[in-house]
């Protein structure tokens, strides 16, 4: 688990060193895209706006908001709309995922988003949590979700 300030932080803007060492996240265009998604939020019964954002490996960003429904157990969230984004514009390789919202406690993804992002991006991948505040938290997918059941469990 990582927090930090982004503003304060000795590794600069947003950047972050993952576990092996080799790839620096840069969550500045993900932090941009999921504010811009939250706005667009559906949220008339909980007012809680989200916003989610998405890299692949080839450097595209997908987002998403949540979208909430009368029939509040069909509501979808941020999270799961940005990865479903994703896969309807053919990415398979999502690298990294951020949430956003204007919360002072940053908001983790909820056990639903969890299983679904352990689908499509693998336990070492990076997931962060940003705000308005410039916060910044960020877990791999295997911190949020340990002993996932994975696709690789049904070969
Ligand atoms: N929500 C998200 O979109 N993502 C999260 O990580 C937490 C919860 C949404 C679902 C619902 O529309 C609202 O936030 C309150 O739960």
């Amino acid at each position: 688990m990582f927090l930090m300030n982004l503003f304060n932080s000795s590794y600069g803007t947003c950047m972050k060193l993952n576990k092996s060492n080799t790839k620096l996240i840069d969550w500045q265009p993900l932090i941009t895209q999921a504010r811009k998604a939250s706005l667009n939020a559906y949220a008339p019964y909980s007012k809680f706006h989200v916003g989610a954002a998405a890299i692949d490996s080839d450097n595209n960003i997908y987002s998403g908001c949540n979208v909430e429904n009368a029939s509040y157990g069909l509501t979808v969230c941020a999270e799961r709309n940005c990865l479903s984004f994703a896969v309807n514009q053919s990415s398979k390789t999502i690298t990294a995922l951020l949430v956003f919202t204007q919360q002072e406690s940053l908001t983790p993804p909820c056990g639903a988003c969890r299983q679904v992002i352990a689908e499509f991006l693998s336990q070492d991948a990076s997931i962060a949590s940003a705000n308005h505040l410039d916060h910044l938290k960020v877990w791999t997918v295997a911190e949020l979700l340990p002993d996932a059941f994975t696709p690789q469990l049904l070969t």
